[in-house]
């Protein structure tokens, strides 16, 4: 399930033969893992490890990178807010190096997403089912449509006081599709131009983001699954790094706290094998194009 490296600088240069490697086991369903590649916080910014300064009504701290935005703060200083958001820039651009370097096929095609920043114990955080995290789920979002795209994310474990991120691994995605798909109907005609019209998603709900969301939502909402299914538990400690496709790896956060990520939306003709990515397995089980 862990593909390991010794990696323990951002820039590094890895062999043809280690980039090689890399896309084939992340394609399969594998986790990067990096347990040497630690993010440096500066005394100033170990300040900001503290659940006080994220906005309870928001998921996460997180930046746009783009157009140096930062949401989800509350009680920062100017001053603060700017050092913040100079801390989510560097890493974003240390996740982006990683990538370029491990995985340079997908550099070139990849969007760059969010930066999100995670200072909140999740063990004890109560929130619906489908937002729930603690529950095993492949990533796909009410309001953002992806379209097909694969999500790939960049996770590195900050914690001060040597408290691991406590994941849940689920099984292969093409067992989470065969278990799930038939239970879920098609969306009702029209519904995905209503959604946009509505301004519900920001883009239009494709067939292949129905059935992910309702996987998804599916997912959680299923004890049984949650707690009979196959899985693994997976202790992530703090100095480590972790690259997975969230799209494709079934995955729980049980606890932990503080952690940076950073999300990447890449074209399925991007991989180097796209029969792997959940659209073309969808697309394979339910005989029909999707996006
Ligand atoms: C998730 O992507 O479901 C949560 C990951 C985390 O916060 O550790
Ligand atoms: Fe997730």
């Amino acid at each position: 399930m862990l593909h390991t490296f010794t990696t323990q600088k951002w820039n590094e240069h890895f062999p043809d033969s280690t980039q090689e490697q890399a896309i084939n086991n992340l394609e399969d369903g594998q986790i990067l893992y990096f347990p040497q590649l630690t993010f440096s916080l500066s005394p100033e910014e170990q300040f900001f490890l503290s659940p006080d300064y994220a906005d309870p009504h928001a998921k996460n701290i997180s930046y746009n990178i783009k157009d140096h935005k930062l949401w989800g703060v509350q009680h920062l200083s100017d001053s603060q807010h700017n050092q913040l958001k100079a801390m989510l820039d560097r890493y974003s651009r240390y996740a982006h190096g990683l990538i370029q370097n491990l995985l340079p096929r997908y550099a070139q095609q990849m969007m760059i997403g969010r930066t999100s920043f995670r200072p909140v114990q999740i063990s004890n955080r109560k929130t619906s089912y489908r937002k729930d995290d603690k529950r095993l789920h492949v990533d796909a979002f009410p309001s953002a449509p992806n379209q097909g795209k694969r999500i790939l994310r960049v996770f590195c474990n900050i914690n001060p006081n040597g408290e691991d991120r406590v994941w849940r691994v689920g099984e292969p995605f093409e067992k989470v599709a065969n278990h799930f798909l038939h239970q879920i109907g098609k969306p009702f005609p029209c519904s995905a131009a209503l959604l946009r019209m509505l301004r519900i998603t920001k883009s239009y709900r494709t067939l292949y983001d129905h059935y992910m969301l309702q996987m998804h939502n599916r997912m959680k909402a299923d004890e049984h699954y949650q707690k009979n299914c196959a899985q693994q538990e997976l202790r992530l400690p703090p100095g480590s790094t972790w690259i997975v496709q969230t799209d494709h790896v079934s995955h729980a956060a049980m606890s932990g706290q503080h952690l940076l990520e950073q999300t990447f939306y890449l074209p399925v003709k991007a991989m180097k094998d796209e029969t792997k990515s959940p659209l073309r397995v969808l697309e394979k089980i339910l005989r029909q194009k999707l996006a």
